[in-house]
């Protein structure tokens, strides 16, 4: 069987369990898995224009191939084009969208030098997998010198509906771009729904079956591959002791308490303002809540760069020194906001002594956080998941209280239908909502991805690549 090469923009820390971040965990743990080689950007950016810093590592069974981006590359490429264009408008916020041509040209460029690095470094029966939006013209790149492997793609954001996709400067080079590949690969239905919309609308390919298409001479598979998380592993670090936190949980219970908690990268796709508009107005319709329920948001830093992002952070900070002021008491405060990334064990363990879980994104490809709160609840007093209809784990978690988080009222009431769950409910629902999750594991995506990778018929494509 063919060694697994994975393609990402940033490889994760194989050696750590604290990355946050869908992506780089999802991953990880199914790399370590099959072993394999993962390439991707280091993080450092350079300031020599053409030093791209290769650096060959291994742990355990997979060797890391990692590059560094120059300034102008991180400038154009990464916060460009990967995070001015597509992040927003995969995510339907084309009024956040800033195209340039210049991002563009250095998004190509970059997916250019990912293939010359990683070209030689390949072998024939190499299985090669690519992730997300920062690298859809890496296939093509890779046809171009003359690469003739299985090739599939897994994009771990939302695909947007035609009429947004379409909206997207250079969308039919895009398009072509992921045509390049084998496979094709989303979390939900609803993605492959929108992609084929899509196709049929704007493209000449033939639908040999619902998934499965022909164009200029090759077969492309199309389908849903919801990401998952590794179950045990999660669980696990919930067990772990923590002084501080048994002290805040013997706290809250003395004082009749209970914790909302929420954890996201600080990104306008999550929702949080509205998040806390909700927490509000929750405690405004229930004012028997004062001084009972408190609301802890980890928001780990991200993107900073990019102006939207330094807007929705100073927007946060308002609203909740807003909402403080205005509830706190002397000893109690109705929200408690963190913005530094946690380490996942702890997140484990705080996630564990939290009654809800509220997770509300306005639009997120899956959410594994929505899924590592599952993970680490106790069956015997599990907490409430409140989970935004507009992530891609809906589909899949229909015993969470699936909410629509632009409706305050609605999010509101889920609180308080959570707050006052009967436990029989609690469990019930947890254990439908766990099962769920240890069917559809980080493994078992591994293995079903790739297994629609391996049957897939490699063809060198006829025409040149775009
Ligand atoms: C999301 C994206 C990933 C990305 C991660 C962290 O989960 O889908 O591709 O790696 O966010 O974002 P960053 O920009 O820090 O890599």
């Amino acid at each position: 069987m063919g060694r697994l090469v994975v393609v990402s923009n940033r490889t994760g820390d194989l050696g750590k369990k604290t990355q946050t971040g869908g992506l780089a965990v999802g991953i990880g743990d199914a790399l370590k898995s099959s072993g394999g080689m993962w390439m991707g950007w280091n993080g450092d950016v350079v300031d020599s224009p053409d030093s791209s810093n290769t650096q060959l590592e291994t742990y355990e069974n997979v060797t890391s191939l990692t590059i560094s981006l120059s300034v102008e590359e991180h400038e154009n490429y990464y916060l460009g084009f990967a995070n001015k264009v597509l992040w927003p408008s995969f995510h339907y916020r084309l009024d956040l969208m800033d195209y340039r041509t210049k991002f563009a040209k250095c998004y190509a460029a970059v997916n250019r030098k990912f293939a010359n690095t990683l070209h030689p470094h390949l072998r024939d029966s190499d299985l090669i997998w690519v992730h997300d939006y920062h690298l859809i013209p890496l296939a093509s790149e890779l046809r171009r010198k003359g690469s003739a492997h299985r090739i599939g793609f897994f994009l771990h954001v939302p695909f947007p509906s035609v009429d947004v996709f379409s909206a997207v400067p250079r969308h039919g080079w895009l398009r072509e771009c992921l045509l390049q590949y084998d496979l094709i690969g989303f979390q939900t239905k609803n993605d492959v729904q929108n992609f084929c919309s899509y196709l049929k609308e704007h493209s000449e390919v033939k639908f040999l079956a619902p998934n499965l298409i022909k164009w200029r001479g090759r077969t492309i598979s199309i389908g849903d591959f919801p990401i998952g998380i590794d179950v045990g592993q999660f669980s696990a670090m919930s067990h772990v002791s923590d002084k501080g936190i048994e002290l805040e949980r013997v706290r809250r219970s003395l004082l009749k308490r209970f914790q909302i908690i929420s954890a996201d990268r600080l990104d306008y796709s999550k929702g949080l303002p509205e998040r806390m508009k909700a927490f509000r107005k929750f405690l405004d319709s229930y004012p028997e809540y004062l001084g009972r329920a408190e609301y802890l948001q980890i928001a780990s830093p991200s993107r900073e760069d990019v102006s939207a992002y330094a807007d929705i952070r100073s927007e946060l900070e308002q609203m909740t020194g807003a909402v403080n002021g205005k509830y706190a008491d002397f000893n109690w405060a109705p929200i408690q906001y963190i913005n530094q990334s946690i380490p996942r064990e702890k997140l484990a363990l705080l996630f564990r002594c939290s009654l809800i879980g509220l997770i509300t994104p306005l639009r997120d490809g899956m959410n594994l956080v929505a899924k590592e709160y599952i993970a680490a609840q106790d069956p015997e007093d599990p907490g409430i998941l409140i989970l935004s209809k507009f992530a891609g784990a809906a589909e899949e978690l229909g015993d969470a209280l699936i909410v629509n988080p632009y409706d305050t009222n609605e999010v509101a009431q889920a609180i308080r239908k959570a707050a006052t769950m009967p436990m029989e409910e609690r469990k019930a629902r947890h254990r439908t909502l766990l099962s769920q999750i240890s069917d559809q594991d980080a493994q078992q995506w591994q293995n079903e991805y790739l297994a629609a990778l391996r049957s897939v018929q490699a063809t060198v494509p006829r025409s040149a690549p775009p």
